[in-house]
């Protein structure tokens, strides 16, 4: 991408972030909070398959997210890309991990999530990325989750943690390893209690998570507002992480 000239007039940094993508080992993180109100203008610029998606949603709100969500991601992969929105194709991988499969746009990896209203979309080149999002306030029974989800060394170091910790130590183990098996691609196939992450507060750790033959992987921790917290998982070490605020 040589120019950012579709970029140039929009309210963020975006126009400068759009180019340095493609310069070392970046990532872009953006979170986008949804509106309650119909946006029309999401539903333009879906293709067929999305709107059809949308409106398999019985609740409004959730059909209303859904499209705002896909708009968002139909327009941040056409600002890096310099195309328009609605000509992006998708196709999914066995286990649903959704990419890019025009030729030109490839090298744009990308992962899109979705929690209670906040929507995040991680972009790197030329690299599978994960991204997954949560929100404290939709923890009900952290006990069943710790058990169900966590390993054994995990469910220790939440159990030790003060009581008022718990939730977000959870969320953040959750959300390291959600982003990561959507980086590699097979989401919750892979049952999370079978992965072990270890529960230090540093924001990025680094490590071959999924066994010596699966690779070294890095996983960073981002608080995206009071109550959502998310991460981000790429191949490798070294990346330079940013988040922005749609
Ligand atoms: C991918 C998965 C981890 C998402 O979990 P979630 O917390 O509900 O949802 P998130 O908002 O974080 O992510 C959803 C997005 O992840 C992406 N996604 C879907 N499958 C994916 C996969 N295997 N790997 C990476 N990303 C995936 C899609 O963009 C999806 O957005 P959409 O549903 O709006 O199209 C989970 O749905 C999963 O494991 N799916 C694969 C297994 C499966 O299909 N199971 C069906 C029931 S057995």
């Amino acid at each position: 991408m040589q120019s950012s000239k579709h970029c140039s007039a929009l309210p963020t940094d975006i126009a400068k972030l759009c180019p340095s993508i493609r310069k070392g080992k970046e990532t872009h993180v953006w979170f986008i909070s949804l509106s309650a109100e119909d946006l029309p203008w999401a539903y333009v610029i879906l293709s067929p398959d999305e709107k059809k998606r949308a409106s398999a949603f019985r609740d409004p709100q959730q059909q209303r997210w859904f499209a705002q969500r896909h708009a968002a991601l139909r327009w941040l992969l056409s600002q890096y890309l310099e195309v328009t929105p609605s000509s992006l194709r998708f196709e999914t991988g066995p286990h649903g991990k959704p990419r890019l499969c025009d030729g030109s746009s490839s090298w744009l990896g990308f992962s899109l999530s979705h929690r209670a209203g906040m929507a995040a979309v991680a972009l790197a080149n030329e690299a599978n990325v994960g991204v997954d999002v949560e929100c404290a306030d939709e923890v009900s029974d952290l006990d069943q989750l710790v058990n169900d989800n966590c390993s054994a060394e995990e469910q220790r170091a939440i159990a030790s943690a003060p009581r008022p910790e718990r939730t977000r130590l959870f969320l953040r183990q959750w959300t390291r390893k959600e982003a990561l098996l959507k980086a590699v691609g097979s989401g919750l196939n892979f049952p999370p209690n079978l992965l072990s992450i270890p529960a230090t507060a540093a924001e990025t750790i680094q490590g071959p998570f999924l066994g010596e033959t699966g690779g070294v992987w890095s996983i960073t921790s981002i608080d995206s507002d009071v109550n959502h917290l998310a991460s981000v998982a790429l191949p490798g070490i070294g990346w330079r992480v940013i988040a922005r605020t749609l």
